[in-house]
């Protein structure tokens, strides 16, 4: 695997391969790589793509500066990983490749209505950040195909909405959340938790899980979410939302829609771990 940290080595690389006849997979990160990430360069080699990674911790993404400070820098590891998966090209460009004016000079990409609540009602600015990134990246690498996690699933919902919007000519590839044994989402922020607060940590799914029963069930949804983030509380975390909306659009969902996903967001010590979970009914809950 070849490591580029310009725009200009980058898109050499690129056209080369796109010049020999591959397309070209995109599996853009911030690092400290898990088998998280590895499944979404797995998927790009399924797809048979020439597969690029990026590594870049974007400030502007970042609503809370000591969360930006703390957050892991593990470039030798990634390297090691993504070579072992088989990754061709990763791109790790410093802040000032990628905003050479300076963050504040920056032209952002807004992408509206689905950027609010959830994480962007508690993170404000955080998608502008994410949006902005990754038009960037995109821009870069002239991908044929995107994958992203499901486990950031409005991340998702907002990166094909500007992809549409914008007419990106990039396909946008959900790849499911990997998960721990126990049922706890993979994720570079799980580093933060201590020995006692892991032990914990999978009460986040089993609640999300809980509220999926609830939604089948047919229970009030209202009551449902109420009585969930108490039980989310005190199995040791601070809640942050707890929501049930719908698959498609991200709207607030109602016992009439057939697909919706659950998604929670909640404190542990330090840490703040999102999770989500998919819920398909057969038919109406009426
Ligand atoms: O999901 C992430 O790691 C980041 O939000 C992304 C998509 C790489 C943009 O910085």
């Amino acid at each position: 695997m070849i490591t580029v940290h310009t725009i200009r080595e980058l898109r050499e690389h690129v056209r080369n391969a796109r010049n020999s006849g591959r397309r070209i997979g995109f599996v853009p990160t911030m690092g400290n790589l898990h088998e998280g990430h590895i499944s979404l360069i797995e998927r790009s080699l399924t797809a048979d793509c020439f597969t690029v990674s990026s590594i870049f911790v974007n400030p502007l993404q970042f609503n809370d500066k000591s969360d930006l400070a703390r957050y892991p820098r593990t470039l030798p590891a990634d390297q090691e990983k993504l070579a072992a998966a088989g990754c061709d090209l990763l791109f790790a460009p410093d802040v000032d490749e990628m905003y050479p004016n300076g963050q504040d000079a920056q032209s952002i990409v807004h992408v509206p209505v689905v950027s609010e609540g959830l994480c962007g009602g508690s993170r404000p600015g955080h998608f502008d950040g994410v949006s902005t990134v990754v038009s960037k990246l995109f821009n870069q690498v002239l991908p044929d195909m995107a994958f992203f996690g499901e486990k950031d699933f409005q991340q998702v919902a907002v990166i094909r909405k500007m992809v549409n919007d914008l007419c990106m000519p990039v396909e946008i590839v959900p790849v499911p959340t990997k998960r721990a044994a126990d049922g706890l989402a993979l994720s570079s922020r799980n580093g933060y938790l201590s020995a006692e607060e892991r032990a914990l940590a999978p009460g986040l799914y089993q609640t999300l899980s809980e509220i999926a029963d609830d939604f089948k069930a047919g229970k009030d949804l209202s009551d449902s979410l109420k009585n969930a983030e108490e039980r989310l509380n005190q199995r040791g975390f601070r809640t942050d939302y707890l929501e049930i909306r719908r698959t498609s659009d991200l709207a607030p969902a109602t016992l009439n829609d057939h697909s919706v996903v659950v998604l929670g967001a909640a404190f542990l010590g330090s840490a703040r771990l999102i999770d989500n979970l998919q819920v398909t009914l057969n038919q109406a809950n009426d």
